[in-house]
């Protein structure tokens, strides 16, 4: 198995996914929303590049819940924003949600051509690993970044995630790419302080968001991981 890390999705450019496993991860918030989400048992959540697609899905899919910000913001004709609390069992419950987020959702449609597309997070770190090893392919991470540039939060995770990978696969072939996001995050670890003191974190804390960051930098607390099928993602 060889483990690669993409800082940015900008490095998924030229690169062939087929045959290989993405992990698309953004801490900050939208994988660990989706998490939550479905976690909480909604039924499935479908990625859309635009707030207009998911209106238009809508549309077409009555009952469907829209979910997602722009700007860290919920739009004004939007069920859900994009804070993990929000989607509790009583909301999304056996619910289908059409979700779009600035970044997140974005570095997910720019993984289709994998074999495998899974959805990680601090909160499901382990499990993610755990999930990739015994998929036993090689296996890309994509970090959302932020605005196209690399961001914190996303390479510390991308970092532990290495780590456990490390500990689960003999024999694992990493980057230099990899190598470095595990050396981040052992020098400065995901902590609530540290994931506010990075650029969308500060700009979380301006929002009042500030309970979002620390659910957000849990490890290890969630045993859901999410797979994108192509059009859904799912359990
Ligand atoms: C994104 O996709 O850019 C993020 O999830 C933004 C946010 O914190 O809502």
């Amino acid at each position: 198995m060889n483990l690669d890390v993409a800082l940015c999705p900008a490095e998924l450019a030229g690169v062939d996914l087929t045959g290989r496993a993405a992990v698309v991860i953004d801490v900050l918030r939208a994988t660990t929303t989706v998490t939550a989400a479905l976690e909480s048992g909604a039924a499935a959540v479908i990625p859309h590049a635009t707030l207009d697609e998911c209106r238009g899905h809508a549309r077409r899919e009555p009952g469907v819940l829209l979910g997602g910000e722009r700007g860290g913001i919920k739009p004004a004709d939007f069920d859900l924003g994009n804070s993990p609390g929000e989607y509790t069992p009583e909301k999304v419950g056996g619910k289908r949600i059409a979700f779009s987020t600035t970044n997140g959702t974005r570095a997910l449609l720019a993984c289709r051509g994998a074999e495998s597309v899974l959805l990680g997070c601090l909160n499901n770190r382990a499990a993610t690993a755990e999930r990739l090893a015994d998929l036993e392919a090689d296996t890309l991470l994509v970090c959302s970044a932020k605005q196209g540039r690399p961001n914190l939060e996303d390479t510390l995770c991308a970092g532990l995630l290495v780590e456990r990978l490390r500990e689960l696969v003999v024999g694992m072939q990493v980057t230099d790419r990899a190598r470095l996001s595990l050396e981040l995050a052992h020098a400065l670890p995901p902590t609530p302080d540290n994931l506010a003191r990075s650029d969308h974190g500060r700009l979380m804390l301006e929002l009042g968001l500030r309970s979002d960051i620390q659910r957000c930098a849990e490890l290890d607390v969630r045993s859901t991981v999410g797979r994108w099928t192509g059009g859904e993602i799912i359990i």
